[in-house]
């Protein structure tokens, strides 16, 4: 293959890896180092957009996820998100001060680009997120902000997804910036924040790693498993569940862990490991909370969570340790936990990590 494994034994361990510098060539040239923030190559005016809808498919919807509550936390601007294929026949609302974000790390995905054309349809601006200068999105679209990811070779998307993740916070500061709805300092001691997130994310890699094994070790019989988070911590769930069914086959749901009463809480037993991923303030409370009442109907659970978090030591069987960070910026920390435990799964059943059955890096058919 073009692109060398480098020691590692599949691309996908190799790309866990490299997010460290993916994330770092991504905020490089947009972030100063007081945390002032650059965005005007996207080509884009953000001045007078009232409205964002993202649209994606895959593990990039659940980046557009992440967007949409830093956007609107921070620039106090409405933002949907949509699957692809369900934007493009839903009829949608918007106009001339819509602003579509299409996120794709292929730049090639058929339903994103028809997304798009639904969107210019009634007039909305277009900006592309992709891996791929040159794609076809890059060819439909007003302005493009480029993930600097490097080639990502596993079907499963891990360093694609952190750069992507990494590219709509910046668009948030931006626009939270043009539309003057944060203190300046604020808005710089955030980007700050996030300009040393590489590093936080080396240190997650560094604390995680000699765990990893007990926690797969949950899975042995497991039939299926449940992921819950709140908040920001919602998104990290999703994605942490959809990585492990896409690599391991084993039937995974991403919950809000405030909603796993009315349902999937049904599923819970000692095969179904559970885990948690806690967060910050007052939603890791809420969280800690639900996460028991699967503990006491026999779940085993595995939380993510800061290393010093004694209340999700108690529940868990298995801690997953990440640094502290502000709220908002912890999932580019804490979905580093769940790449490595889905690849570490399917690897102990024996599978191939890199193509996994019936998926397709990049789907160019609807
Ligand atoms: C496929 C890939 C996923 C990816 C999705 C969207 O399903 O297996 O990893 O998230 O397509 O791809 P895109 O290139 O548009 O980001």
């Amino acid at each position: 293959e073009a692109v060398e494994l480098g020691g590692y034994e599949d691309y996908m361990l190799k790309e866990i890896h490299e997010q460290p510098a993916a994330v770092q060539r991504t905020l490089a040239g947009r972030l100063d180092a007081g945390g002032g923030i650059d965005l005007s190559e996207s080509g884009v005016d953000l001045a007078g957009i009232q409205r964002i809808a993202v649209v994606a498919c895959g593990t990039a919807y659940h980046a557009g996820l992440l967007g949409k509550y830093a956007i609107e936390r921070l620039a106090r601007l409405p933002v949907e998100v949509w699957v692809a294929s369900e934007y493009r026949y839903a009829h949608p609302i918007g106009d001339d001060r819509t602003l579509a974000v299409a996120i794709s790390q292929s730049g090639e995905t058929t339903d994103t680009l028809a997304a798009v054309e639904t969107a210019r349809g009634f007039g909305a601006k277009v900006l592309a997120i992709t891996n791929t200068q040159g794609s076809l999105i890059t060819r439909e679209s007003d302005g493009i902000l480029l993930t600097a990811a490097g080639p990502e070779i596993a079907v499963a998307s891990t360093k694609a997804f952190l750069t992507q993740v990494a590219v709509m916070y910046l668009l948030a500061l931006e626009l939270a910036r043009v539309r003057g709805t944060l203190p300046e300092e604020e808005l710089l001691a955030l980007g700050r924040e996030l300009r040393r997130i590489p590093e936080r994310i080396q240190e997650t890699l560094d604390l995680v790693q000699g765990r990893m094994g007990e926690a797969a070790g949950l899975y042995e019989d497991a039939r299926s498993s449940l992921f819950l988070g709140r908040g920001v911590s919602y998104p990290v769930a999703l994605e942490g569940a959809l990585k492990l069914k896409e690599v391991s086959y084993i039937p995974c749901e991403g919950y809000p862990a405030g909603e796993m009463k009315h349902g999937p809480i049904a599923l819970v037993d000692e095969r179904c490991p559970v885990v948690a991923v806690m967060g910050r303030g007052v939603l890791r409370e809420k969280t800690l909370s639900n996460v028991e009442e699967t503990a006491a109907r026999g779940a085993r659970v595995i939380s993510v969570a800061a290393r010093d978090d004694a209340d999700a030591a108690r529940l868990s069987e298995v801690l997953l340790p990440v640094p502290e960070l502000p709220e908002l910026l912890g999932p580019l920390v804490a979905s580093v936990p769940l790449q490595l435990l889905a690849y570490r799964v399917a690897r102990d059943r024996g599978l191939d990590v890199d193509k996994p059955r019936n998926l397709a890096k990049s789907v160019t058919v609807e």
